[in-house]
């Protein structure tokens, strides 16, 4: 139940659709192997095989193919999974583990953007993950009409079928982006919001500037 010791640091990034998180996290691995760090990226839901069965289920299809609390549930067995066989045996080796989502996802996603009572979320966090948290989490904040207009260019390109949530509608996207704003403002020891709204080169300088500030990555 309880996560093992780690020597490595857990950093989740978060965020609203097309903030470019995919592209921060593969540069930000970069620059910590170049210091020397193991590094293992991974992203939410998914990230273990029984993970990626239950993304799946996730992120095609109807909006409503879920109740919100059905999702909630499913959302944090994958988390289970994923913890357990890739985050907490890579920060018990000493890796950096970089992920794509976490927890806060599932709060602003079905939270702030569908409901679901927050102390619930929190009760299954405290029940599933335990005292468990990220060492940094960076919140790439952007625009709502922005960032959708980048994630719908990214599923033309790719004809991504995954992009049930994309589909909701645009006060969904209103609420969980000040979902995580305000998630920031509760945890401001833990998170900080990046300004994602600048060419990728300035995010990850900020970005960068962040880590070596707040977990000495050099
Ligand atoms: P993904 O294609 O990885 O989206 P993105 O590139 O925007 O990260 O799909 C993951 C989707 O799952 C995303 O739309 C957000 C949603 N999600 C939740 O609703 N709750 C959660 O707890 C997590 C981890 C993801």
């Amino acid at each position: 139940m309880i996560a093992e010791p780690r020597s490595g640091k857990f950093i989740t990034f978060e965020g609203g659709e097309g903030t470019g998180k995919t592209t921060q996290i593969a540069r930000l691995a970069d620059y910590l192997r170049s210091e020397g760090h193991d590094v293992v990226t991974t992203r939410e839901p998914g990230g273990a095989p029984g993970a990626d069965s239950i993304r799946s289920l996730l992120v095609s299809g109807a909006t409503d193919k879920w109740d919100p609390l059905s999702e909630c549930l499913l959302l944090f067995a994958a988390r289970r999974e994923h913890l357990n066989k890739t985050i907490w045996p890579s920060l018990a080796q000493g890796a950096w583990v970089l992920c794509d989502r976490f927890a806060d996802s599932t709060l602003a996603y079905q939270g702030y953007g569908h409901n679901v009572p927050i102390p619930f979320i929190e009760q299954l966090y405290s029940s599933i993950v335990g005292d468990f948290a990220p060492d940094l989490t960076l919140i790439l904040d952007i625009d709502v009409a922005v960032g959708l207009g980048r994630a719908n260019a990214r599923n033309t390109d790719n004809d991504s079928r995954e992009d049930r949530f994309e589909r909701m509608d645009i006060s969904f996207h209103e609420r969980l982006r000040q979902g995580f704003l305000e998630i920031a403002r509760n945890a401001p020891e833990r998170c900080a919001v990046v300004d994602a709204d600048h060419d990728p080169d300035i995010v990850s300088d900020l970005i960068r500037a962040m880590v070596n500030t707040r977990l000495a990555a050099t």
